[in-house]
């Protein structure tokens, strides 16, 4: 087990320290790994995760582990792609409600009349779509890859879908055309420019970085733009005296953490989806294997071929 000595206070340690020592003797028996997401709280991150990361780290760990069983602690999107990338093991997710806004967004008819709108244009989706989605795109993308793999086709224009804040992100990496969607995070959405500026005028010397489902304004007042692994990575480098991390806030806890000579300013905007998770869901998802991911096998075949395909994109 880690230590979450320094991550909480101790009477907080000593409670949980049963549901710990459980979920530790049931992910052995049960040959279980935990991939946890970045966004997931200070318990689950520094007490039980296996293996941490963003979504594509996710993606690519779970098509490599040898575990039988893989525990998602993270979004239903994110145990799906997981799926797809290992078919052979079982992916279990302990809350189903563990949703996601942009997966919310856009459905598998809603490609097919865009492909219909622009025949021969290629299809990238970011990660955070249903399986049925994946299966009607040319190939997937995270927000650590996406200018890579909109490039890796070679075309002067893509459809890129669902989160148009993401998608003007990239627009201004690339030279590629994006025709985009309205999709948007209910997390990053709600950050705007007069707030960064804010934290500039109160904290002179402030580093701001964001993550790029922000809106432009946000990223216009940024030092850093990248993927929740790109952002911690960021920070463990560069060691700001004092930083703001603009995404969910459970992201900036499990880092001060670990960095305790970095000052971090906490604007707090949770994920409702991903604070679905938690360490009885854990529990009691090893215990009594719920709940399994599955996906119908028509649509995993073609889902799985745009996972793929990301995958072998090179970064
Ligand atoms: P990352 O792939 O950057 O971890 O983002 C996932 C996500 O859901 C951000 O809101
Ligand atoms: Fe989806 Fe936003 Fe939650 Fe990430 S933070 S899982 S993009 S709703």
């Amino acid at each position: 087990m880690r230590s979450l000595a320094g991550v909480l206070p101790d009477v907080e340690i000593a409670v949980i320290e049963p549901l710990l020592e459980q979920i530790e003797a049931l992910k052995a028996s049960r040959r279980a790994v935990i991939l946890a997401h970045n966004y997931m709280t200070p318990d689950i991150y520094h007490g039980v995760a296996d293996l941490r990361g963003d979504s594509l780290a996710l993606a690519q760990m779970a098509a490599k582990t040898d575990a039988e069983v893989i525990v998602m602690a993270g979004v239903h999107f994110m145990a799906e792609t997981a799926k797809l990338a290992n078919p052979a093991k079982m992916v279990l997710i302990p809350d189903l409600r563990a949703g996601c806004s942009l997966a919310e967004s856009i459905t598998g008819a809603d490609i097919r009349l865009l492909r219909q709108r622009y025949p021969g244009v290629p299809v990238v989706t970011y990660v955070n779509t249903s399986a049925e989605v994946k299966a009607e795109s040319d190939i997937c993308c995270t927000s650590s890859n996406a200018v890579a793999v909109v490039e890796s086709l070679g075309t002067g224009r893509v459809i890129f879908l669902p989160d148009q804040y993401l998608g003007r992100w990239v627009a201004s990496q690339t030279e590629v055309d994006l025709i985009l969607w309205q999709g948007s995070c209910i997390v990053h959405e709600r950050f705007t420019g007069d707030e960064l500026r804010a934290y500039r005028k109160d904290h002179p010397g402030i580093k701001i970085i964001a993550h790029p489902e922000c809106p432009p304004d946000v990223l216009a007042e940024s030092d850093f733009v990248g993927s929740t692994t790109g952002m911690i990575s960021w920070v463990e480098r560069n060691r700001p005296r004092r930083v703001v991390m603009v995404t969910e806030c459970s992201m900036s806890d499990n880092v001060a953490a670990e960095l305790p000579d970095v000052e971090f300013v906490r604007p707090c905007n949770l994920c409702p989806h991903m604070k679905r998770i938690t360490l009885q869901g854990i529990a009691d998802s090893l215990r009594y294997l719920r709940h399994e991911v599955t996906i119908n096998p028509a649509i995993a075949e073609r889902a799985r071929r745009a996972v793929t395909r990301m995958l072998e994109v090179r970064t």
